[in-house]
């Protein structure tokens, strides 16, 4: 049976990559995109594409009055949350691609989800290389117990720590807590120095020209160390396999679940 989508964020660098990898999918229909600044054109008008039928509407609210079964979400984080809550009550299943939103937001979330009864798939970063780091990472954790992560991002990403730090620090938390030698509190000199505590792991966000997003998990131990690193190239290309997984896939869940490995087999 052809799934429903609707795309939020459709015009979007990301948006516009997954807009394309859906319109490819015979098991998909892109039937509604949201984006303020080209409502009332279809995606193929305000992409300057060819054979994108879906219209394109302002917000979330109305692009849902066209019924769809799976709402995906890849605009900016002061957005995200309120259309996430608005698609779960028109019924339909969420994916979320967009970074920012916190713990507790997705604990606010998880309620709604799983009062409706409708799954919400939230991944920071949908690159296979990625789900592979988080896996090697937890792996790590077991095993390691001083670690700390470090983002990279060009220097106007909005969003600090990343998507993919958030997540990343949520996953081994699950795992345990980093240990710090040195507690905060006893700190010589501004706690901020040593970053901000996430899910019990110590995230520092660098934001500079010159880099796209890369991210290190470092992990310490005496007289030794392993860093795994994660680059990301230029394109969107690499999450959209991803993202057509997790719209596949998400009406299988109930409640919120983190990360792509969720419905991947390992
Ligand atoms: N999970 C992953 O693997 C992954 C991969 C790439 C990006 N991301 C995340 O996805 C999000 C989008 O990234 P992007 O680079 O595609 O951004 P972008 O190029 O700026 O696109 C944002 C899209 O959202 C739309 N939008 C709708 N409501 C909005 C609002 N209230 N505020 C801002 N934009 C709104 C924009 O259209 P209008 O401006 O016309 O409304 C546009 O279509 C970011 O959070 C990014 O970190 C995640």
């Amino acid at each position: 049976m052809t799934k429903r989508i609707c795309l939020a964020g459709a015009t979007g660098w990301a948006g516009s990559a997954l807009a394309r990898g859906i319109e490819k999918a015979e098991d998909l229909e892109l039937v509604s995109a949201v984006s303020r600044s080209q409502a009332g054109k279809t995606l193929g008008e305000a992409l300057g594409e060819s054979g994108m039928n879906a219209p394109v509407f302002a917000d979330a609210s109305a692009a849902l009055v066209q019924p769809a079964d799976i709402f995906f979400d890849y605009t900016k984080p002061d957005a995200a949350k309120a259309n996430i809550l608005t698609a779960l009550n028109a019924g339909c299943h969420v994916v979320v691609g967009t970074s920012g939103l916190s713990d507790e937001d997705y604990a606010q979330i998880d309620g709604v989800a799983k009062q409706a009864k409708r799954g919400v798939l939230a991944v920071g970063n949908f690159a296979l290389t990625v789900v592979l780091l988080q896996k090697f990472a937890e792996m790590a954790a077991k095993f390691i117990p001083h670690w700390e992560i470090i983002d990279y991002a060009h220097s106007d990403k909005i969003d600090a720590p990343s998507g993919t730090a958030r997540e990343l620090a949520n996953r081994l938390s699950t795992v345990g807590q980093s240990q710090l030698d040195v507690p905060l509190e006893k700190l010589h000199g501004p706690k901020e120095s040593r970053g901000a505590r996430l899910s019990g792991t110590q995230v520092h966000s660098v934001r500079l020209p010159g880099y796209v997003l890369s991210l290190d998990a470092i992990f310490g131990m005496h007289d030794q160390k392993l860093i795994l690193r994660h680059e990301a190239g230029s394109s969107a290309e690499p999450y959209v396999d991803g993202a057509l997984l997790a719209i596949r896939n998400v009406d299988r869940l109930v409640g919120v679940h983190r990360g792509l490995d969720t419905v991947m087999d390992f």
